[in-house]
């Protein structure tokens, strides 16, 4: 027997106790039979009235209910959405996601050649690509970038907030203006994407969300206090919303890194650099590819949320300071 759904609700709450979304409709059969079932969040992306498929009656602690499982299998390719995506290890991130088979939107300032090179690179991969220009640290940018990459790309899956910026001094040196603009990039930055795209990723039926700290973040490091807050404060925010959006089928967890090969760690004075190296238990810069490598993982692996996943080439445990 085959049913079409009606009609179903838009309103996708949380229901207690099984810490999961659902959407409730109403299907009918050839016979104009109808019920009222529940439809799981996976089916929310390619939900619409009309669709033909299976009522199941499935057996629960509080007796049986009915469920609508959609027959047609349309399979729509998910799209990542990676902020500070035109270079460095938001550039690599946006190659491996691509590898593994994700459309990729790269969000930045702007279209430099770096973006395009990076646009073209994934492109070349056999996905689908697009530049939208987005300031993090500005809330009117973020809604407008992310209905761009909507209108564009249809959906978003994963959100990596890797847009960072460092202004570096002593706290006695460092000006209102720098710890600002630090802490507005990369903190509140993460706020405004986290907010937008969450509410794309709920309707359609759940996402992952990255947030690029540092082991900064952990452990602190002299000349650094408003990166330090700023990647701290992006660990509580993860915490927090992996707890808040759980219900919503959205994992969030955050990565530390330790210095990565790129232009922001190679701005970084020669001999704090030569005594970081000192320090570390494997004595070398870590790749961008290799961090990409640990966000795929994280995006692949559903059993992860709400932790702060270090890779430091084990520089945590080999001082109390960063
Ligand atoms: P990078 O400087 O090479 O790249 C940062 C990217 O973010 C650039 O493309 C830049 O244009 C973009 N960006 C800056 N402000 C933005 C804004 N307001 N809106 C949109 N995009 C903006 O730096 P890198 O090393 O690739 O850093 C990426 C992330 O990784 C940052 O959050 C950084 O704090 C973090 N990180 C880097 C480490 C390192 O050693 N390189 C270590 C630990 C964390």
């Amino acid at each position: 027997m085959v049913w079409k759904l009606v009609t179903y609700t838009e309103l996708y709450t949380p229901i207690p106790p099984y810490k999961s979304t659902y959407a409730i409709g109403v299907a009918e059969d050839e016979s104009g039979n109808k019920a009222i079932v529940r439809i799981d969040r996976k089916y929310f992306g390619r939900l619409r009235s009309g669709m033909l498929g299976d009522v199941i009656e499935e057996w629960t602690v509080f007796g049986t209910i009915k469920r609508f499982v959609p027959k047609e299998e349309v399979k729509v390719p998910r799209v990542a959405l990676i902020t500070g995506g035109a270079r460095g290890i938001g550039s690599s991130i946006a190659i491996e996601l691509a590898k593994a088979g994700f459309s990729i939107a790269i969000a930045d300032l702007a279209y430099d050649k770096e973006a395009e090179k990076t646009l073209e690179t994934v492109k070349s991969i056999g996905v689908e690509a697009v530049f939208v220009a987005i300031d993090v640290s500005n809330r009117e940018s973020v809604e407008k970038g992310v209905s761009e990459v909507l209108s564009k790309l249809g959906r978003v899956d994963v959100l990596v907030n890797n847009a960072g910026i460092t202004r570096d001094s002593y706290l006695q040196r460092m000006s209102a203006e720098d710890w600002e603009a630090v802490i507005r990039v990369n903190l509140t930055g993460a706020f405004h994407c986290s907010k937008v795209v969450s509410q794309y990723m709920i309707r359609t039926g759940g996402g992952v969300i990255v947030n690029v700290s540092s082991i900064v973040g952990l452990v602190g490091n002299v000349g650094q206090a408003n990166y330090a807050a700023s990647k701290s404060g992006l660990i509580g925010l993860t915490y927090t919303l992996a707890k808040e959006l759980a219900p919503y089928g959205i994992r969030v967890v955050a990565i530390a890194p330790g210095f990565v090969k790129t232009r922001m760690a190679l701005a970084v004075p020669k001999s704090i650099l030569r005594d970081y190296l000192k320090r570390s238990p494997i004595p070398r810069l870590i790749e961008p590819e290799e961090v990409a490598r640990l966000v795929r993982h994280i995006v692949e692996n559903e059993a992860l949320n709400g932790v702060v996943i270090p890779i430091d080439l084990g520089l945590t445990i080999s001082s109390p300071r960063a």
